[in-house]
C-alpha cells in the first residue's frame, strides 16, 4: 500500500478506502451551497421579526396553524426549487466504491435521495412530506397534499378532520424512535464516519461522533470550514466545504 501521506485530505481519502462499514452524519451546512438557508438563517423577510421556536414547536402549530403552516410551505418551495451540489453527489458516488455508505442526515431537505444516496436516515424529518397531526392511523401516516383540499389552509385529514402539518421534527418533539436507533446502532458499529456541515450542538444527534468514538472507536473526519463542537474528538479535521472537500475525496479515492 502507498505510504500514506501525511497531508490530512490523502489521509483521510485512505482511511475511507478502507473503511467496511462507513457512516455519513450530514447537517445544515451540507444543503447551505445548494442555497438552502440554514434553519436560523430561514427567518428572513417577514419571517426575521420571528424566533424559530415561535415557528417550529407543536404549541406554535396549535396557535396559529396558518402562519406555521405558510412557513414551511415557503421553505418547501424553496427546497423543490433547489439542486443537490457536487457534495451531495460526491456522497452518492462513495457507494459504488465502499462496502457500506449510510447518511444520517439533520436535514429536512431530501436532497442526499435526490443525489442519489440509496441509504439515509433523516433524523428530523423531510419539509417536503405531511401527516395529520393527530396521527390519527397511529404511527404517522404520510399524507399527499395533492389529494386533500385546498379549501382551508392547512388543509385537514382525511381520515380524522385534524389539521395537516408537515413531517418534520419540531422543538419539544421526540424523534422517530426507528430512525434515531438504527442511527445509534450503526454508530456503535461503524468503523469510519465522515461528519459534515454540523455544528454538533444539536441533541441527540449530536452525541452520534461520541458513540461511535467511545464506544465504537470509529475514525472520525470532520469537514467544515469553521472548527465545530466535534473537531476536538475527531482524527482528522478537514477545514473546507462540502462542495469543495467531498468531490476530493472521491477523486483521491479513485486515484
Ligand atoms: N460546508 C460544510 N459545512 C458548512 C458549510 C459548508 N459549505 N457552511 C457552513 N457549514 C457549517 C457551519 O460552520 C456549522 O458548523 O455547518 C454547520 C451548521 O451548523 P447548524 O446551523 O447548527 O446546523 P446543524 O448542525 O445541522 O444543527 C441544526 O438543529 O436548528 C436545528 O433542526 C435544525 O437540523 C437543524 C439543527
Amino acid at each position: 500500500m502507498k505510504g500514506v501521506s501525511n497531508h490530512p485530505l490523502r489521509a483521510a481519502a485512505e482511511r475511507l478506502r478502507r473503511s467496511e462499514r462507513l457512516v455519513v452524519l450530514t447537517g445544515a451546512g451540507m444543503s447551505k451551497e445548494s442555497g438552502i438557508p440554514t434553519f436560523r438563517d430561514a427567518l428572513e423577510g417577514v419571517w426575521a421579526r420571528f424566533d424559530p421556536e415561535e415557528l417550529a414547536t407543536p404549541q406554535a402549530f396549535q396557535r396559529n396553524p396558518r402562519l406555521v403552516w405558510e412557513w414551511y410551505e415557503m421553505r418547501r418551495l424553496q427546497v423543490l426549487q433547489v439542486q443537490p451540489h457536487a457534495g451531495h453527489y460526491a456522497l452518492a458516488a462513495l457507494e459504488d466504491r465502499l462496502p457500506q455508505v449510510v447518511v444520517i442526515t439533520q436535514n429536512v431537505d431530501g436532497l442526499h435521495r435526490r443525489a442519489g444516496s440509496s441509504d439515509v436516515i433523516e433524523l428530523h424529518g423531510n419539509i417536503t412530506q405531511h401527516k395529520c397531526f393527530a396521527d390519527c392511523q397511529g404511527a404517522p401516516t404520510l399524507l399527499d397534499i395533492a389529494t386533500l383540499s385546498q379549501t382551508e389552509v392547512p388543509p385537514r385529514c382525511p381520515h380524522c378532520g385534524a389539521y395537516v402539518r408537515p413531517n418534520v421534527v419540531w422543538f419539544n418533539e421526540f424523534l422517530p424512535v426507528e430512525a434515531l436507533e438504527r442511527a445509534r446502532d450503526l454508530c456503535l458499529r461503524a468503523d469510519v464516519v465522515l461528519i459534515v456541515g454540523t455544528s454538533g450542538i444539536v441533541q441527540p444527534a449530536a452525541s452520534l461522533p461520541y458513540i461511535a468514538k467511545q464506544h465504537g472507536r470509529a475514525f472520525l473526519i470532520d469537514v467544515n470550514p469553521q472548527r465545530d463542537e466535534i473537531a476536538p474528538i475527531c482524527d482528522i479535521f478537514l477545514q473546507g466545504t462540502a462542495g469543495s472537500v467531498l468531490p476530493q475525496l472521491v477523486e483521491l479515492l479513485d486515484g
